[in-house]
Order: C-alpha cells, then sequence, then structure tokens
C-alpha cells in the first residue's frame, strides 16, 4: 500500500505521522526537545536538536508502519522561526531564534517610529513585530562574528525550518521554503509573490542567504537514500497554521479555523483576494497551489496551550493538562477570576511585546481550581478579540462557523466556554491532528494520489459541535470585563 509520512515540527516538539492512502493515520511517534531562555524575553532552539528529532520520529514512525511503502513525504513547522548555516559545513551559525523570542521589539519599534510600518504591511500583510523572522536574521547577522561577511559572500544560507529540514533531508541539494513560510518572514512580498528588495535593503539582508520559494504541494526534491533506506520525494510544504487550514478543508471564502498549540492561530480564508486589515489582523498566504495564490486574514495569539503549561510547570497545580477540564469545572461560580496571559506579550490585535500577564479578580477564596478556570476562559476570550476584528475586517465573518483543533480542542469544557463567548458555533472535526493531515495532503496532491481540494473537503467529518447557550447580555458582560482587564494589563506596564 502507499502511505504519506508528514513531519511536523512545533515548538515543544517534533511529530511524524505515517497516513495510509485514504490519509488516516496509522502509525505516529513524537520528542520533545529543550527550549533555551538565554535573556528575559529570549528564546531559542538547537538547529540540531530541530533536525534529530526529525530524523529520529520520521524512522520511528516508520518502523512502526512496517511493511507500507512511503510514497512522499509533507513537512509542516513552527513558523517565522530563524535558522542560519554554513552552506559548505551545513552547520548553523548560532542557535533557532524562536517565533516567540521578543528581542528585536526595540529595533521593531524603531523601524516603526520613522514610518517604515505602512509599506511593509502592504507589502508583506504583516507588522512590525518582533514574532516575524526579518527582524531576528538582521540581529543575528549584526550579532553573530563575521556572519554579514559571509553572508555577503554567498556563503551562508537562511531558512525557516522547513528550509533547515529540506536542507538536511536532501543532503544539502535543495535549498527551498514554500509561499506560506515565505509570508511569515517581513521579507516576502505577497502582492508580487517574490522576496522583497526594499525591504531587505531596508534590513540590511543580502538577498544572496533567502531560499527559492514554491507552491506548497511543489517539488522539493528527494530524501538521501541513506536516510530511510532509500529515496523519498518531499512534495509538500505549508507552515503549520497554513497546513492546519488545509488539513481544516477551508477551502471556500469565509470559511474558518482556530488552531489551539502553544498558541492560538485563527485563520480566515480570503480567497483570491488579498484583504488588508484594518484591525491589526495579519493578511498572510493561506496555501499556494499551481502558482494560484489563496490568501487569509489571520488572528495570532501567543499563549493558549502555553498556559496550561504554566499552571503544570510554573505554578504546579495540576500534573497533566488533563487535570485542567475537571479542576476548573469545580471552580466557585460566585469568584469572577480572570487571567491575561501575556507572558510574552500580546500578539492580535493589540501587538505590545512589551506587555506582561497578569490575574485580576482574586480574593482569599481563590485558589487553584478558580486559576485553572481563569486560564482556559483565557482561550476563549482571546479567541473573541480574533474574532471581532475579523467581523470588522470581513463582514461576513460574523455568520461563520469556527472549525478548531490542536490539543485544547479535546476539551467539551473549553469549546462550549468558546462557542458561548463567541456567540458563534464551534466546530470540532474527528480528525484533530488538521496540521499533520494538511501537510500529508498536501504531499498527497503533489504526487498525484490525493484529490483536488473539494473533493477532499467531502471528506471532512463532524465530531461535535457546540452551539452558543448563554445570553447576549451575558456574553457582552463577561467580554466587557475581559477588554477592561486586558487594558488594565497594558496600562500596567
Ligand atoms: O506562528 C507560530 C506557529 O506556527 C507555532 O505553532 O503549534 O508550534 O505553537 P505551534
Amino acid at each position: 500500500m502507499t502511505h504519506i509520512l508528514a513531519i511536523d515540527q512545533g515548538t515543544t516538539s517534533s511529530r511524524a505521522i505515517i497516513f495510509d492512502g485514504a490519509l488516516r493515520p496509522i502509525a505516529m511517534a513524537q520528542e520533545e526537545f529543550t527550549q533555551h531562555f538565554p535573556a528575559s524575553g529570549w528564546v531559542e532552539h538547537d538547529p540540531s536538536d530541530l533536525w534529530t528529532t526529525v530524523a529520529a520520529t520520521a524512522r520511528a514512525a516508520i518502523e512502526k508502519a512496517r511493511g507500507t511503502r512511503i510514497a512522499a513525504i509533507g513537512i509542516t513547522n513552527q513558523r517565522e522561526t530563524v535558522v542560519v548555516w554554513d552552506r559548505a559545513t551545513g552547520l548553523p551559525i548560532h542557535n533557532a531564534i524562536v517565533w516567540q523570542d521578543r528581542r528585536t521589539a526595540d529595533l521593531c519599534a524603531s523601524l516603526r517610529e520613522a514610518g517604515h510600518e505602512p509599506m511593509i504591511s502592504a507589502r508583506t500583510g504583516l507588522l512590525l513585530d518582533p514574532y516575524f523572522s526579518g527582524t531576528k536574521l538582521k540581529w543575528l547577522l549584526d550579532n553573530v562574528d563575521g556572519a554579514r561577511a559571509r553572508a555577503e559572500a554567498g556563503e551562508l544560507a537562511f531558512g525557516t525550518v522547513d528550509s533547515w529540514l529540506i536542507w538536511n533531508l536532501t543532503g544539502g541539494a535543495v535549498h527551498a521554503t514554500d509561499a506560506t513560510n515565505a509570508a511569515r518572514t517581513l521579507l516576502y512580498n505577497i502582492v508580487e509573490n517574490r522576496w522583497d528588495d526594499d525591504i531587505c535593503a531596508l534590513l540590511d539582508i543580502p538577498m544572496a542567504l533567502l531560499p527559492d520559494v514554491r507552491d506548497c504541494a511543489g517539488d522539493f526534491g528527494v530524501t538521501r537514500a541513506d536516510l530511510f533506506g532509500r529515496e523519498i520525494p518531499i512534495l509538500g510544504v505549508a507552515g503549520d497554521q497554513q497546513a492546519a487550514t488545509v488539513g481544516q478543508a477551508c477551502f471556500r471564502p469565509g470559511m474558518m479555523k482556530s488552531t489551539y498549540g502553544t498558541g492560538c492561530f485563527a485563520l480566515l480564508n480570503t480567497g483570491e483576494r488579498m484583504v488588508p486589515s484594518q484591525n491589526r489582523l495579519l493578511t498572510t498566504i493561506a496555501y499556494r497551489l499551481d502558482g494560484r495564490t489563496t490568501y487569509a486574514l489571520e488572528g495570532s495569539i501567543f499563549v493558549a496551550g502555553a498556559v496550561v503549561q504554566w499552571l503544570r510547570d510554573g505554578l504546579q497545580i495540576i500534573r497533566s493538562a488533563a487535570e485542567t477540564q475537571p479542576l476548573a469545572e469545580q471552580a466557585d461560580a460566585g469568584q469572577e477570576v480572570i487571567m491575561v496571559p501575556a507572558f510574552t506579550g500580546l500578539g492580535a490585535p493589540h501587538w505590545r511585546p512589551d506587555c506582561r500577564g497578569a490575574i485580576f479578580g482574586l480574593t482569599r477564596n481563590s485558589g487553584p481550581a478558580e486559576l485553572a478556570r481563569a486560564a482556559l476562559e483565557s482561550v476563549g476570550y482571546q479567541t473573541r478579540d480574533l474574532l471581532e476584528a475579523m467581523r470588522a475586517d470581513w463582514p461576513d465573518a460574523g455568520d461563520a462557523v469556527l472549525r478548531v483543533d490542536g490539543g485544547m480542542s479535546a476539551s467539551d469544557w473549553t469549546m462550549q466556554f468558546l462557542a458561548d463567548i463567541l456567540g458563534a458555533p464551534v466546530d470540532r472535526p474527528t480528525v484533530t491532528e488538521t496540521t499533520a493531515l494538511g501537510a500529508a495532503y498536501l504531499a498527497g496532491l503533489g504526487a498525484g494520489l490525493c484529490p483536488p481540494p473539494e473533493e477532499f473537503a467531502e471528506g471532512w467529518a463532524l465530531d461535535r459541535r457546540f452551539q452558543p447557550d448563554m445570553s447576549n447580555d451575558w456574553r457582552d458582560a463577561r467580554y466587557a470585563r475581559w477588554q477592561r482587564a486586558v487594558q488594565a494589563a497594558m496600562v500596567a506596564i
């Protein structure tokens, strides 16, 4: 039988999932790796950890699915994270600077003050925030000894994590990325689909560093024969949120998904129209197939599942993420504890890298249960912030159903609160491995093994619909309280 290997290189772990010909997951392997926090607000990964965990989990998954023939590989990845390596040796010049890293906040502020944001937004769809790759890449060139001279001499290569993996998988034969990952760098002109010379010049980035940009179901070369016993073609690549959009079959304009991983990222398909946001959302590429670009509006929240990790590892009031919902259900209904989990600043629609977390409404009776409930509710409130902005940018979004996936979507309590606070239906599919599914589908499409998008969409199956079940008064009062809490957290800085 013919199978597809999806590689999902995420922020805290690498996963490999094998899908059968009907795109059902049949084998999986996962490995976590070390997070490095060298200074306040800095987050790094060792690029060799990213590569070795990917190679090991891919081998382990293939081993588990013994006897299967892998026809194609699809890659999906944490986006924006920056790796720079030497083209001759393949060795990174520094740790990867992760999307969550805030070290370029001052640089972004000075570029904004100098009036560059409107031009950058119009061309890239993004904002001047340290989240994106461009200023991180500039930081590496400015701070690693000799890096700029080596970059100018063409000795170095830059990539988001997909490029770094493709380079290693192909033994250095291919230096490429796909349009969705390129769209997150701050260097890619999504109107004209090319690297932007003016922005590269503004950030002092030699264009010799940049990878070739290909379609999501494009040809990204073949793996080294010694890795998996034979050469396997890499035929699908997309950033993880875009892969989830594909896996959720959000192919028509107006369809929207929200993925609850480390952060939460909501994408609204806007079709072939690039919709500039008036409400501090991002405009991005949802996918590019056969040279045709489909755009999306995106709302990015930096802390969703990470707030549960904090309850577990920081506060130590739960032992596993699964304990959060039962604990939250025990919370005192009379207390109104609100948590603003701005641990690494606030993303959309506020974009305040300097903001930090806050908890409001504590009483002598507040304890682990009230904190757990506040943590889960914060995810719903933040999603409502995004939906409000989307409704303002794209009036039809008002009628949209939200398709959810990612770890937290397994919590019925959290999804019901989400539907209640949004005042919109929330649909959870039977397959919640949508990120890996999207990557597998793209690779299958590239290999000619999968049907076109409309046909694939027919296979999307509903597990459960959460209908809003609270009055408008309840919703408005709760949301107004959240908005006051966010304002207070921003003022407290
Ligand atoms: O933009 C960052 C995003 O791609 C990270 O996703 O699931 O690894 O938290 P995740």
